[in-house]
């Protein structure tokens, strides 16, 4: 009798942006350790030589969302997963009244245009090749909340509709669009000022880590347990949403 194979996500073809960063690189190994074969990219190189096959690439200006697409295609042949982490450093000194024109610009572009292009792209990829793929944006809770970064906020709220958009029209041909929106996963583009102030808040007693958002990010990417999942946007914070109140800072 054959022996069925318990791995999740057996024979998928994933991209990952934000690769050599906490998020992305917590869900490439989950994904990698559930059967996918995984191709993770960043600006960044790799921090480590652990199997995950890696495309350094800038995800900046007008052409760098296609180049990526490009060379991934020509790498994984076809793309069943796909999921976009990467995003700008968010710098505490920026506020509402002081953030710059350039900071705005490179916060947008790579989280919401470059967000937005790509999934697109590798929607329409997975619908032209018959593949029933699962795409997962990562957004924030500041996609609704406040955080004194109005860049990043808005980026994240315009790639929640980004998500909602596609995830409407690509599900009549089988194709999953989700968010996920962690909540405070120290480490990687998130640095606490103060630690256990914050988790003083977490209803949960303790701060995210990368493998908090990838079991989840795995759970939605399966058929296993994510088949019935469009559209929405999964919180993966502990409860920190429920008690979070950032004050103002001008
Ligand atoms: N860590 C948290 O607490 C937290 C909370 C909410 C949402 N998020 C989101 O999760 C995702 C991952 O966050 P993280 O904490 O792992 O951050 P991170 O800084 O460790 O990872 C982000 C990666 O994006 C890459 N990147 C930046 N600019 C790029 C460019 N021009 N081209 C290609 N890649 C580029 C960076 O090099 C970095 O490796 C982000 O979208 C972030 O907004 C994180």
């Amino acid at each position: 009798m054959p022996v069925m194979s318990m791995k999740l996500l057996e024979g998928e073809r994933a991209l990952i942006t934000g690769c050599a960063g906490g998020i992305g690189r917590g869900i490439a190994k989950a994904l990698k350790a559930e059967g996918a074969l995984v191709l993770g990219s960043d600006i960044a190189a790799p921090p480590a030589a652990d199997g995950i096959d890696f495309l350094q690439a800038d995800l900046a200006g007008k052409d760098g969302w296609k180049l990526l697409l490009d060379d991934a295609v020509k790498k994984l042949g076809t793309i069943s997963l796909f999921v976009h982490a990467a995003s700008p450093r968010r710098l505490e000194v920026d506020t509402p009244l002081s953030v710059s024109e350039e900071t705005w610009d490179s916060m947008t572009d790579i989280n919401l245009r470059s967000g937005f292009f790509l999934a697109r792209e590798v929607g329409r990829h997975m619908r032209d090749n018959k593949i029933k793929g699962r795409i997962i944006l990562v957004t924030s809770q500041h996609r609704e909340t406040p955080r004194n970064l109005p860049h990043y906020s808005a980026s994240k709220a315009g790639l929640t509709m980004v998500m909602k958009e596609l995830a409407r029209v690509l599900a009549p041909d089988g194709i999953r669009v989700n968010a996920i929106a962690p909540g405070a996963i120290p480490g990687g583009g998130f640095v606490a000022n103060n630690l256990a102030e914050l988790v003083s808040q977490i209803p949960l007693g303790r701060a995210g880590t990368p493998d908090d958002i990838a079991q989840v990010a795995v759970a939605i990417l399966s058929e296993r347990f994510g088949r019935y999942v469009v559209g929405t946007t999964v919180e993966v914070d502990g409860g920190l949403g429920l008690t979070s109140w950032i004050p103002a800072k001008a």
